[in-house]
Formats: C-alpha cells, structure tokens, sequence
C-alpha cells in the first residue's frame, strides 16, 4: 500500500491540471495547524512565480476545478490566504484506507524485494556476566531483527560471542590455581576428560573477576594468562577441552537470560569460529598490497579524502603476532560472505565502538571482502545511565547484572498491579513478568537509540506518560471492550468492510494514526529506528483514549454505527499488537 498522502496528491493533481497547472505543484504535507485542517498543500505559493500570479488566486482556480463529485480522497478542502489550500481526508476513504490495511496479508507493511540480512546483537561475553550494557544491544537488536522480517527480508541474527580473548586464558589460569589435580592441566595426560564440568555457572562468575582482578597487579600471573590464552588458540588439548565445558554453561546461562528478555538468536557464533580464516585472509591482504607494515604491526590504511576527521590505520596483527577485534570483525565478514552471501550486515553495539566499525567496514570494502553494494550499518547506542546521569551502576557502585535488573522491574511492576487490583491473586507474578518487560523494553526502545537515557524504574513502570504499562493499558482496555461485545452479541461478525466513516473529529484522528502503521514500521526499520514504532504506538494509544472517553461504545443504539466501532477496536488492536510484537514483547489478557 502506499502512504495515505499518495492519494492524496494523485487527486489534487488532477485538479491542478485540470486548471491548467502543473501537476508537480500538489504536493501533499501532514499539516502543520491540526486545529485547522489535517492536511495542506502549499503549490499555489511555490507556483506564483512561474505562473505570475498571486498565489491566493492560484489556490482558488484550483478548487473551482476541483468539484465534489471529482473528490473521492480529499474532503473538506479550503483556500486560505496568502495560498495555502487546506484540506482533510474524506472520512470515508479514510476508512476504506484503515480496512484495506487490515485485510493486507501485511497489515499495510510496504514489502521490500528480499534481502539476505544478517544482524549482529547481543554481543556477550562467554564467562563474564551478562551486564545491563549488553541490555541495550540485545533489546534493539531483536526488534530490529523483526522489523526486517516485517518488511519481507531474510533476517539471520547472530549473537556474535567474545569467545576467544584473554578472559579465556584469565580462567584457565584461574581454574589450574585452584585445581591444578584435573586432568586438563596435565599435558601428559592422553585419555577422555570428564563428561561433567568441574565448575558451576556460578564459580566461573565469581573467578573471572577474581582472575582479572589479580591479572592487574600480579605480572607473572598475567603473563601465565596470556600464554594460557595462546596455547588455548594454538589448540593445547586440554585447555581446549575445559574451554568447550566453559562454553557449554555459559551459552546454557546465557540462553536462559535471552529467553526471559525474549531475545532469540538463529546464530550461536562467535569470535572462536572465525580463527581458522585469519591465516589465509592476512595472507590475501598482504598479498594484494591492501596491508603494510607500519612500525612492526600489519595494518590497512583507511584514512579517506574528505575525512573530516582523523581515521586511523586499522591494525589487523599486533607486533607480537596476535591478532585483534578488527582481526576477527573482518574474517567474521569474511565468513557471513562465504556463508550467507547477505545483502546487508548490521551492528548493534555501543556507539564508542564507531571508530572500529569504521574502520573496519572501510577495510573490508576496500580489500574487497565484501562486494560493493553490500550494505554494512553499524547503529551505536548512548549509554543507560542511572538517575545521577552517570552510567548505570548498583547501589554497591558495581556494574549491575542483568538479571537482578530485570527482577528489579517485575517486582516493582507487581506491586503496582496488586495494587490495583484488576488481576487475579494468582496471576499477578506472571503479569507482572509480561508489562514488566514491556516497561523495560519501551524504556530503552521509545528513546533515539543513539542517545543516552536515564533508566528510571518509576517512570518505566507508571500506567500513565508514553510507557509501556501505558501502551499495554490501552490494549487491554480494547479486548475488554471487543469480548464485552462478543459476549452481548455472539451472533455478529464484524469485518474491517462494516467500518463507516468517521462520526466524530476523535473518531477521525484514531481512524488516521492508526493507520500509519505499515509506513511507520518500514521507516522504522529502514532508519534503524524502534523509537519512530513506539512514538507510533503512543499516539494511536492517546487517540483511542481521547475516542474512548468521548464516545458511548457498546451502548451506541444504531446497530451499524456500533458495528462500525467494533471494526474500527479490532483494526486498532491487531495493529498495536503487531506493533508491540515488532518492538518485542506482548499484551496480558487483564492487567
Ligand atoms: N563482545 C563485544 C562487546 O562486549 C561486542 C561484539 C559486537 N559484535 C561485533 N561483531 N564486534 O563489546
């Protein structure tokens, strides 16, 4: 479907030709006085010139060849001095529209011709607890992740592990302290390691930051990480064999935190996957002059005529011989290439990672790991600070976890709906579950991602303001309204095709906002931006309320007027649950 103004525009511009104007003058804007009109257009002041006539004259030669019965779009339509030509929508074809939506398979969501996309998100670290810094890339991700498949791409998304850095080593070392008798330890040994793991989820938790700690002021023991960690990436078999078991918990644990923020990942991999290409692509990069020696490192320049700032090299071999992030960012494109051949690669992840993905993607581009017209995006987020402005922090002062994060919402979240009262006794926990990560995603998600924002339990769990209690409010109040009508008048079927045109000036401003749903989410997904969703979800929920307060519903006495409403709930519920799922999370049934 196109946009609504599409319409729009076709028909005044026949009306600008029929008056002898050029057709390119009718474009069409949302107006900028809602009190006045809901759209305009301001060709008449643009065509003045060219045309040598006042504008105002102009305006109204067009509506003199404009009459009512050529006016199935445009309704109400006026000319204005200085030239200005506002108008409304006829309520009718703006129902037609809204239905028409409803009954596309889509919902009204513009189709892309299919891409093959992969989505980079999440980004934990194996062994290091899940932090409410990985929050952000994981929520946005996975409704970006949506939003591509909303608009009819191949949408593969990638969790993209730190798998493969010193913190492995740092817990090699850690664990042959404090259990040097394991057979992982003995290089002699030859027979099969233990099934079990020696370690629980909860000691790797506890020696990680023990281990790194002790790292920065202990050399030797540094020094022992650090070869720990090369003798794991040179395949040592026991280290390789404690590192599969660490790997076993950790992507158990952190599955089971993905799965309460209902983020799901089609790609397990990570960093560890992509070591068996770096060899083989340092080689092509040198080879083909793409990489030098710069001061005993390998590097790519990517400095570009008409930086603005300073790009530098991107180093891809230390002059130790390790390799780094930008190493496994470019065989990991390297790979995705081989693998999935994609249209588009995307990142989420803080935006202090710009510079690497820069650099990164210019080498890539440049050495020809990827053709030209793949599309490489990074989305960088601001930081979730506390109510202090500082990056959020516990009361301790530490980096808090997810989890604790997350049962800090719900509990909040289920004493507001005990409190309230409207939900039975014995499924307040689990409501509670369902608006509190509503209220954590629409927290993070209704902000611009590349903005910082204050993460405030209050404010993300109040019923009322642009949250998402508020959102999940309105919906509940709409199925309670249709299953009330269901239940007074089991016998009607109402379709999208029984809504009329609107009565009332709430009834109109709920029958447009809604309808803006499949625009609002192909935009959302081209700009990489949830936030343009949750602005949409707010506004249709205020114009229903405002519709809802002033208009008796069920009780309206002419049967196809309350018809009419009915189609017009159901439209606007299946719309903001469509909207809910591609911001990624749901509605209760009672809250
Ligand atoms: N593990 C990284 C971190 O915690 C994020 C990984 C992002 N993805 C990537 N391909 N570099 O910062």
């Amino acid at each position: 479907m196109e946009k609504l103004t599409y319409y729009l525009e076709n028909e005044l511009a026949g009306a600008f030709e029929a008056a002898g104007y050029a057709a390119e003058y009718a474009r069409v804007t949302v107006s900028n006085r809602p009190d006045l009109c809901e759209y305009q257009c301001n060709g008449a002041m643009a065509a003045a010139k060219a045309y040598h006539k006042a504008p105002i004259a102009i305006a109204k030669d067009v509506l003199a060849h404009f009459p009512e019965e050529d006016r199935k779009v445009v309704g109400r339509i006026e000319a204005v001095p200085p030239g200005f030509i506002n108008f409304d929508v006829d309520p009718w074809y703006a129902a037609a529209y809204l239905a028409a939506a409803a009954e596309d398979e889509d919902l009204g969501i513009p189709q892309k011709e299919p891409e093959t996309v992969v989505i980079d998100y999440g980004g934990p670290n194996v062994a290091k607890p899940l932090h409410v810094g990985h929050l952000r890339s994981a929520v946005i991700g996975e409704s970006i992740k949506r939003l591509g498949r909303a608009v009819g791409h191949n949408v593969i998304g990638d969790v993209h592990l730190g798998d493969w850095g010193l913190q492995m080593g740092l817990l090699i070392t850690e664990m042959g302290e404090r259990m040097p008798s394991l057979p992982y330890f003995d290089e002699n040994f030859d027979g099969e390691y233990p099934e079990e793991a020696p370690f629980t989820i909860a000691m790797l938790e506890e020696m990680y930051p023990a281990a790194s700690a002790r790292a920065k002021t202990d050399e030797e023991y540094h020094a022992r990480a650090l070869s720990a960690t090369h003798a794991l990436q040179e395949g040592r078999r026991g280290y390789r064999a404690l590192w599969d078991k660490i790997m076993e918990l950790s992507i158990r644990d952190l599955k089971a935190n993905y799965e309460k923020l209902d983020v799901t990942f089609d790609l397990w991999k990570g960093e560890s996957d992509v070591q068996q290409y770096i060899p083989d692509m340092i080689a092509y990069l040198v080879e083909n002059g793409y990489a030098h020696e710069d001061q005993g490192a390998l590097v790519v320049d990517v400095a570009e005529e008409g930086d603005t700032k300073e790009i530098p090299p991107c180093i891809i071999r230390k002059s130790d011989g390790a390799s780094l992030y930008a190493t496994t960012d470019l065989a990991t494109i390297l790979e995705r290439v081989k693998l999935f051949d994609p249209d588009e690669m995307i990142y989420i992840t803080d935006k202090r990672q710009e510079m690497h993905f820069t650099q990164v993607f210019r080498a890539a581009r440049k050495s020809g790991l990827v053709y030209d017209g793949t599309k490489l995006r990074h989305l960088g987020f601001g930081t979730m600070n506390g109510k202090d402005g500082k990056p959020f922090k516990t009361r301790q002062g530490g980096v808090m976890r997810l989890e604790y994060l997350i049962a800090d919402i719900d509990a909040e979240m289920e004493k507001k709906i005990r409190e309230n009262r409207n939900v039975r006794e014995e499924d307040a926990a689990e409501t509670a579950r369902i608006v509190g990560l509503a209220a954590l995603k629409y927290g993070d998600l209704s902000n611009q991602a590349t903005k910082d924002y204050v993460f405030d339990v209050d404010k993300f769990t109040s019923f009322e303001g642009n949250t998402g209690p508020y959102i999940l409010y309105t919906i509940v109040r709409i199925k309670s309204i249709l299953s009330r009508f269901a239940e007074e008048h089991p016998e009607e079927n109402v379709t999208p095709d029984d809504l009329m045109g609107a009565a009332s000036a709430a009834e109109k401003k709920l029958v447009l906002t809604a309808s803006q749903f499949g625009w609002t989410a192909a935009e959302a997904f081209d700009t990489l931006a949830p936030h343009r969703l949750c602005q949409y979800v707010y506004e249709t929920a205020n114009a229903f309320n405002t519709f809802y307060h002033e208009t008796k519903i069920l009780s309206e006495e002419d049967p196809a007027r309350r018809r009419s409403y009915i189609a017009l709930l159901t439209i606007v519920r299946r719309m903001m649950e469509r909207a809910i799922d591609l911001l990624g999370f749901s509605a209760p049934e009672h809250m």
